[in-house]
């Protein structure tokens, strides 16, 4: 907010409506093309509603529905709801993947809430990359925000049982392989899994994010996990519009929940809801937008030793519609609390500690208690060696507990290509000991850092029954997947990281207690192969692509783009006419 020449606090969209000039005539005199009063104008907040909503994006695709809720609200605490689209983000949709675009919809959030003249800002979003992408975005605004979700879809169901998002894909298409599952049950189990509007619900990213927005104070209590069908969700939107209009008058902006504590509790409720490898990459971009020094490191400092209390797929065997009836979020936050800093502020102007005071939990098989956890020590580590000098990620909660120690000869996929032309050959010389090492999958290869870091078991293998290896690749992983999967490995390949130099028949351990990532070669054989190696030329010359691979900072980091750091702030810029 501004002053006027008494010092009197100014509302940011009185530049555009308060004024008798022929700008604010031209800013009024159009938007009452759409049948609204003079008292719209009067001076009251006007708050933005961010709408991620898409046909191409079913997990958003309710949000036109949950706006009218944000808007009761807004209307009936004396605001001016003006709601608005920006860019949606399909992860099941869009190619070569949703996280190509997460910072190309964080510039889309970023320029339209500075460009238009509003004072607070809704934001509506739920599928992977929405959550952590318009964060980006309005963080580098820092008006008085919040976040309203999508919230799940409904259990799967089929033939009598619960399936998961994702993980029963993964499960189901191994199945097949294997020669377990047929066809026709494979393609009657798609109706099943997705049966209503809303986001995987399984505790894939889209949950994770959620999770994490209501840990870190973002949005109301119970806004993650609360079905996308419940109309208590509705009834969330409405309470929320009413909020962000006092918040605007308290001028309670981002910036001021953003804090270094937020982040601490985040990473912490990510370990306990053995949430996504994802939240790594976006915790990361989201703390650089707001000036927040938050490292990789800080993930095993706060995680690593947290039990895993979420009983969710993947880690688990539950669903988010489960755990909001067993209490959710403010559940989880109540069993952790000693973990967490509770003085952290929230977007309810108290301390985060009110989220969970009341909270019970109501079934203590799906949040399990602290003496009865799914997994002890179960949040990301970070591992680092001579392949992943700047660091690699593995989540415990989802690995098989054998294989964090291990040493083997390694099986090298040269690009997603190799991988797909040669991992179902019978006669691929692999056994369930190896290490499949995938290259060319991180932020400027792919380009966009594909959740293709959870390979496919080969064939051969499947069929005699494996269901886990160790797999190390620059990629991603879906929140919904599993396995004892290395991620993120820094630098990538394609910005030269010595990923790029492992051969098939090297020998690589790896060590996930010590945090430790090895190819088992001398040094000097290491820098003789490094000098010889080139990166694969890249065929994007550009548009987008071409921006996106230029600027792309690498996983360690967020992935965001390098000129995209910081804030530029809530500056209302020069006139239009
Ligand atoms: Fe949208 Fe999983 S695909 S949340
Ligand atoms: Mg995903």
């Amino acid at each position: 907010m501004s002053t006027d020449n008494t010092n009197k606090p100014v509302l940011r969209s009185r530049h555009w409506y308060g004024k008798t000039d022929k700008d604010s005539f031209i800013h009024r005199s159009w938007m009452k093309n759409q049948g609204f009063p003079d008292h719209a104008f009067d001076g009251r907040p006007v708050i933005g509603i961010c709408n991620t909503w898409s046909e191409l994006t079913p997990c958003n695709s309710h949000l036109r529905t949950l706006a009218e809720g944000v808007k009761r609200g807004v209307w009936e605490a004396g605001g001016f709801p003006v709601e608005f689209p920006v860019m949606s983000l399909g992860e099941t949709q869009i190619r070569p993947t949703a996280m190509l675009y997460r910072n190309l919809l964080s510039m889309d959030v970023e320029e339209s809430i500075r460009a238009y003249g509003m004072d607070g800002v809704v934001l509506l979003g739920g599928c992977d990359k929405t959550t952590p992408g318009q964060l980006m975005g309005a963080a580098s605004v820092d008006l008085p925000t919040i976040v309203v979700s999508s919230g799940p879809m409904l259990n799967g169901k089929w033939r009598g049982k619960d399936i998961g998002s994702g993980t029963d894909v993964w499960k189901f298409s191994e199945a097949v392989r294997a020669g377990e599952m047929s066809m026709a049950d494979f393609m009657a189990a798609e109706s099943g899994m997705s049966r209503s509007p809303g986001v995987c619900m399984t505790m894939g990213t889209a949950s994770t994010m959620a999770g994490l927005v209501e840990a870190m104070g973002l949005s109301l209590p119970h806004n993650a996990a609360l079905p996308a069908v419940d109309a208590r969700r509705m009834a969330l939107a409405h309470m929320t519009g009413k909020r962000i209009v006092e918040m605007v008058k308290e001028d309670l902006r981002l910036s001021k929940v953003l804090t270094r504590a937020a982040f601490e509790n985040a990473i912490v409720t990510n370990a306990a809801m053995g949430g996504s490898t994802n939240a790594v990459v976006h915790l990361l971009a989201i703390a650089g937008r707001v000036g927040v020094p938050l490292t990789l490191d800080d993930f095993s400092t706060y995680g690593a030793d947290v039990p895993c209390l979420v009983n969710c797929m993947p880690s688990g065997q539950y669903l988010m519609e489960d755990f909001c009836y067993a209490g959710g979020i403010p559940a989880l936050l109540n069993s952790i609390q000693h973990l967490l800093q509770g003085a952290a502020p929230t977007i309810m102007g108290q301390a985060i500690s009110s989220y969970w005071q009341a909270a019970e939990n109501f079934n203590p098989d799906v949040i399990r208690p602290l003496n009865n956890p799914l997994r002890t020590a179960a949040g990301i580590r970070v591992l680092r060696g001579n392949i992943a000098p700047r660091g690699a990620i593995i989540k415990p909660s989802a690995a098989s507990e054998h294989l964090l120690q291990h040493e083997a000869e390694a099986y090298v996929f040269e690009s997603i290509e190799d991988l797909k032309a040669n991992i179902d050959r019978p006669d691929l010389p692999v056994d369930e000991n190896t290490i499949l090492v995938l290259k060319g999958c991180g932020p400027k290869g792919y380009p966009g850092m594909a959740e293709v870091g959870n390979m496919p078991i080969p064939r051969k293998l499947v069929e005699q029954g494996v269901r886990d290896m160790v797999r190390i690749s620059d990629a991603r992983m879906s929140g919904t997947a599993f396995g004892t999967v290395i991620l993120h490995v820094t630098p990538e390949t394609q910005a030269g990281g010595p990923l790029g130099i492992v051969q098939t028949g090297d020998r690589i351990r790896i060590d996930v207690f010590k945090g430790e990532l090895n190819l088992l070669i001398s040094e000097d054989e290491l820098e003789q192969r490094l000098a010889n190696w080139q990166p694969p030329v890249i065929p994007f010359t550009r548009g987008y692509y071409k921006l996106y691979i230029d600027h792309v900072m690498q996983a360690d980091t967020g992935a965001d783009l390098d000129f995209l750091v910081g804030r530029s702030g809530s500056e209302v810029s020069r006139e239009s006419h």
